[in-house]
């Protein structure tokens, strides 16, 4: 009897980021929805959450050298050119003005990759995964135009359909997609909300 069709998936991935020079397999999981979902179109400006090691990112200026991206995450990063790279945490409120700063205060498409560090404990680690999704809708409507969009995982627990009917009140469109990358068993699903409608405000500040 063979190994199950997941793990062999897996497998294929990892092997194949191996052999292309990825830092991670989740890079496919982004090269198949900017291919499906035209995720780059209009864009010249990228914020992307959650983004160590990096696969993503090398996927972005694989295929568009020119794009400004900012990348944010809570671990160092091996340098990407042309890439402005910010360690710190999404939650906190000074990573959130060096967002701004380096970002000028606006891009036209905000990517969110973000898992917590796995604890073990499963409600635990969704509410976790949770709050970090709820941060990137936050920082995505404060810096994305009207033609804006934000494409981020979440995990599917405990209060992702509230979250899901919460984004649909400030976005105009808001699609659940499953690159074929990202396994069948595992809980993660990409959100994609196109075109905010509001401007949410967080901690009070305008
Ligand atoms: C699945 S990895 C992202 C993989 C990435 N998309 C890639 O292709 O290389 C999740 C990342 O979320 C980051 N992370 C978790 N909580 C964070 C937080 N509060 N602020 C910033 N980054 C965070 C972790 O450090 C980790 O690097």
């Amino acid at each position: 009897m063979g190994r199950p069709k997941e793990d062999r998936k897996k497998e294929h991935y990892y092997r194949a980021a191996k052999k292309e020079g990825y830092r991670s397999r989740s890079a496919y999981k982004i090269k198949q929805a900017i291919g499906e979902h035209k995720l780059l179109k209009g864009v010249n400006k990228v914020l992307e959450l959650c983004c160590c090691p990096g696969g993503w990112t090398q996927v972005l200026h694989e295929i568009n050298a020119s794009l400004e991206i900012v990348a944010v995450d809570l671990s160092a990063m091996l340098p990407i050119e042309g890439v402005a790279f910010i360690q710190g945490d999404i939650t906190a409120p000074e990573t959130l003005e060096s967002i701004e700063r380096s970002t000028g205060g606006s891009v036209d498409l905000v990517l969110s990759d973000c898992s917590p560090n796995v604890s073990g404990n499963w409600e635990l680690d969704v509410a976790r995964q949770l709050f970090l999704a709820e941060v990137t809708i936050e920082i995505a409507l404060r810096l994305l135009s009207g033609r804006g969009k934000v494409f981020l995982k979440v995990f599917q627990g405990k209060g992702f359909q509230e979250f899901v009917q919460s984004v649909r009140t400030t976005f105009q469109s808001v699609r659940l997609i499953k690159p074929e990358a990202s396994r069948k068993t595992s809980a993660e699903i990409y959100l994609l909300a196109e075109h905010p409608i509001k401007k949410r405000v967080r901690n009070g500040a305008a």
